[in-house]
């Protein structure tokens, strides 16, 4: 069988460390070849823009996209002309069509006691957000003037009937929708659109409409009761950096960012650069290594291997994996390691 075809985006701080984890352990499990491209703060060192026409041409003619992280101080500029490393992510993600960000959050046994919320209350949990990824704030008109700045929040019903589509097909029991409808029209466009797809398509799964600030809190007193999380662009943001948590880390998460059925998927962590810690080769990369399976699993079909890769992981932490941010001492090279060897011993 032919080579899939994976276009690499490692980008800044920890992200060129993480992403040999990721290649190394696909490299386990099938047959891919790696076309990197400069990324978010590096290619602005080189082209002075964090995203290139060429390496917008590449994702698109690739079986798939695994990026790593981007961002960091030195591009950290208030002034609007500076080019950001975070728009060349925000371009590839509208340039792709990825509307559809899913970041399954499922605490594993073995790290229970990893997270700073107690045993008891994550115990069970294993909840999906499905957060819109290719509208709202993020992508409305932005206007600065020196005493004056505003970022338009704006979403249409075509955009959100999709996205609840995804959500309730991904749903096994229940999606908690999310929304600001007591104070934002956008909100009460969602929460509207949302109920008709839900009556008109799916009425035999469970909706239940939360507002934001109340969901946040919920999440971390009683994360059990959630299945699907559908949330708009910055809410799912928020909301799932929150949700790390419950794994114990932000570095155990992944996620994928998927369009219309056929063309490529970019997969990619939760996190970002960790520029506190790049560069000493202690970042943990399992939810990079996390994202190369639902790279697998969504965007190749194949999972067969997305499953033997999870199972990988679970299994290294469960035979005592640590690194730094789980309380250990385990380096990226051999969390990396660690999780070769369970794939080895499959
Ligand atoms: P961050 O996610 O980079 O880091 C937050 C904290 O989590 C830090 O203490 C960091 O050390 C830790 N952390 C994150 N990933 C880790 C890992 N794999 N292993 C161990 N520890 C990990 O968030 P931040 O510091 O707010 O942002 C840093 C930069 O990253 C910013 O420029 C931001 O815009 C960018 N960012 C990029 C992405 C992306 O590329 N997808 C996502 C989020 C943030
Ligand atoms: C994420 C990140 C990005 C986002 C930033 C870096 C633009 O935080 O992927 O969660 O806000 O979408
Ligand atoms: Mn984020």
């Amino acid at each position: 069988m032919a080579a899939h075809r994976i276009v690499t985006l490692p980008g800044d701080g920890i992200g060129p460390e993480i992403i040999e984890a990721a290649t190394r352990v696909l490299d386990a499990v099938g047959s891919f070849t790696y076309e990197p491209h400069l990324f978010g703060g590096a290619a602005i060192d080189v082209h002075g823009t964090p995203l290139t026409d060429a390496t917008v041409a590449a994702c698109k003619g690739a079986d798939g996209v695994l990026l790593a992280a981007v961002g960091g101080p030195k591009w950290d500029s208030t002034d609007p002309a500076a080019p950001r490393p975070e728009q060349g992510l925000l371009g590839l993600r509208k340039a792709l069509g990825l509307y559809a960000n899913l970041r399954p959050v499922r605490p594993l046994a073995a790290l229970y006691d990893a997270s700073p919320l107690k045993r008891e209350l994550i115990e069970g949990t294993d909840l999906l957000v499905v957060r819109e990824l290719t509208g709202g704030i993020y992508f409305g008109e932005k206007v600065r003037r020196a005493d004056y700045a505003s970022d338009l929040c704006e979403y249409s019903t075509s955009e959100i009937e999709r996205i609840a589509r995804t959500a309730f097909e991904a749903a096994r029991s229940r999606v908690t929708s999310i929304d600001k409808m007591n104070v934002l029209e956008t909100g009460r466009l969602w929460r509207e659109v949302v109920s008709r797809v839900h009556a008109e398509e799916f009425p035999n799964v469970e909706l239940e409409h939360q507002l934001v600030d109340s969901a946040a809190m919920k999440l971390v007193a009683a994360p059990r009761h959630f299945d699907v999380v559908l949330a708009d662009n910055m809410f799912g943001d928020i909301l799932s950096d929150e949700a790390a948590m419950l794994t114990g880390s932000l570095g155990m998460l992944p996620s994928a960012s998927l369009g219309e059925a056929g063309d490529p998927g970019l997969f990619e962590p939760v996190h970002g650069s960790a520029p506190d810690i790049a560069g000493r080769g202690i970042a943990n990369p399992l939810a990079m290594i996390l994202s190369a399976a639902l790279l697998l699993r969504h965007g190749l079909s194949l999972e067969a291997e997305a499953a033997a890769l999870e199972s990988a992981v679970d299994r290294a932490l469960a035979g005592g994996l640590r690194t730094a941010d789980l309380g250990g001492s385990a380096t990226t090279a051999e969390a990396t390691e660690a999780v070769l060897r369970e794939l080895s011993n499959a």
